[in-house]
Parts: structure tokens; sequence; C-alpha cells
């Protein structure tokens, strides 16, 4: 039985005080929310309140990158050591618009992963294909070559700890979901994947997230598809009454 996952991505949204705000409105409707995970990725600089609110509940709080060196001279980067020291137990890997807007590559993806592995961290990987690699035919080739890349030389121990989010790109933030049949294939092929490059034990306890204008509307009928297990929401997570109803869903 794979534990359903429902995680928040705020992206650049939130201060710190907007995040504690949002707990406190958040925590009392997920008080009782024993079903599932649920994790919360803040901008870096409202981990540290985002923690702090979210301190003797079970929600995970998440970083949204992190470099793949210990430590060293990349102005503007922060490390898994960083991560973990902030009261992080996961951090967002590969988000498409990492991957869109600041070069992120699969050699980039596949480093960070193996750094938060050994910090700790439960990486949450992000793979997904864009409109046109879609229309052309290529959603396969596309989830095959990002999911062989970060995955690259990882033990099946290490990849037993990595959460993994389908996020079409053509479906975030745009009100255009996959459908829950469109997003099962995805998983059903990556799943596969799985099962290729590790053991079919991985490929089972493996779980993944769906991403991509999830919306309290639409949750339900993702989370009845056998394999999906649980959901990466953007916009939805800004708001804790939206959230809560996914997470509750
Ligand atoms: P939206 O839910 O806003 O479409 O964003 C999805 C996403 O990118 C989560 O990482």
């Amino acid at each position: 039985m794979r534990r359903p996952v429902i995680a928040g991505n705020w992206k650049m949204y939130k201060t710190a005080a907007e995040t504690r705000d949002f707990f406190r409105a958040f925590q009392p409707l997920v008080a009782g929310s024993n079903h599932c995970d649920i994790i919360v990725a803040p901008p870096f600089t409202a981990l540290a309140a985002a923690v702090e609110s979210a301190r003797g509940s079970a929600i995970g709080i998440a970083g949204q990158n992190l470099h793949w060196a210990s430590e060293g001279a990349f102005t503007g980067e922060i490390s898994a050591r960083m991560l973990v020291e902030a009261g992080c137990r996961g951090v967002v890997i590969g988000h498409s618009e990492r991957r869109q807007y600041f070069g992120e590559t699969d050699e980039g993806v596949n480093r960070k992963t193996k750094a938060a592995l050994a910090a700790g961290l439960t990486p949450i990987v992000c793979v997904g294909e864009t409109l046109a690699e879609r229309e052309g035919q290529l959603t396969h080739t596309v989830l095959q070559h990002q999911f062989e890349g970060a995955f690259a030389a990882l033990t099946p121990a290490e990849f037993s700890r990595i959460l993994l989010a389908y996020e079409p790109v053509w479906a975030i933030g745009t009100g255009r979901t996959a459908t829950p049949e469109m997003a099962a294939e995805a998983h059903r092929y990556l799943r596969d994947r799985a099962a290729a490059q590790f053991a079919s034990e991985q490929a089972s306890a493996l779980r993944i997230l769906y991403g991509g204008s999830v919306k309290p509307d639409n949750i339900k009928g993702l989370m009845a598809q056998d394999g999906i297990d649980g959901a990466l929401v953007g916009g939805a997570s800004l708001d804790p009454k939206s959230f809560a109803a996914i997470v509750n869903f």
C-alpha cells in the first residue's frame, strides 16, 4: 500500500509573515488528516517560519531547490546541509520552471538528487513533457530521458527514498489539467521505467505525484486512479482552505 502524499509548491509566493498566517488557518483544517503525508515547500526566506509553524504537526517542510555542492563559492545558492539545518525534510528538484527558466539539466537534477539523498532529504523529483513534445508523440521519450538522467547511478536503496512528480508542462498554471486517464497512463510508463532501471519491488513502492492545475474539484478523480499516489499542487496550495480541501480529498 502506497501512502498518499499531498505536497504544496508555493513557488515565489509568500513572505514569512504570510507563511505564519497560512499555517494558522491551515493547521486546524488538517488536524485530523492522517490518511496522507502533507508537505509544504515555501520559498527559502519563509522556511524558518514554516518549520516553526508546523512544529509538532505531521506536516513536512521542503525546499524548492538546492545546489549539489556541500558548500562553495556559488553566489545565491543553498546546500542540502543548509536545508536540513533549516528543518527541511525534503526538497523539490528539477521543476519544469527551473528547467525552462534557469537552465536546469538532467545531469544537474541527478547531482542535486544525490546531494539531497546524501544529506538525508527526500528528493521530490519532477519530470514532464511540454505541449509541443506531447503533440509530437514524444511524451514517453522525454519522460524516459528525464527519468534515466535524474536517477543515473542511484542504488535501489537510494531510489526507494525518491518521490517522483509527473508534471506535464502544459498543465502547469494553465487551468488545463491532464485527465485522470492521461495522468495515470504517464504514471504507468514512469513506473515501468522504475522497474526496468531498478526492480519491481522499487517500482511498486514508488510514490508518483501528479502536478498541473490540481484543484479541490479535480483531486478526487485523480486520486481514484490506481497509479496516482498524490499531488504536487501549485496555485491551489497558496490558500489554506483550498489546499486543505485537496489534502482531505
Ligand atoms: P499549478 O498547480 O499552479 O498548476 O502548479 C503546478 C506545479 O507546478 C506544482 O509544482
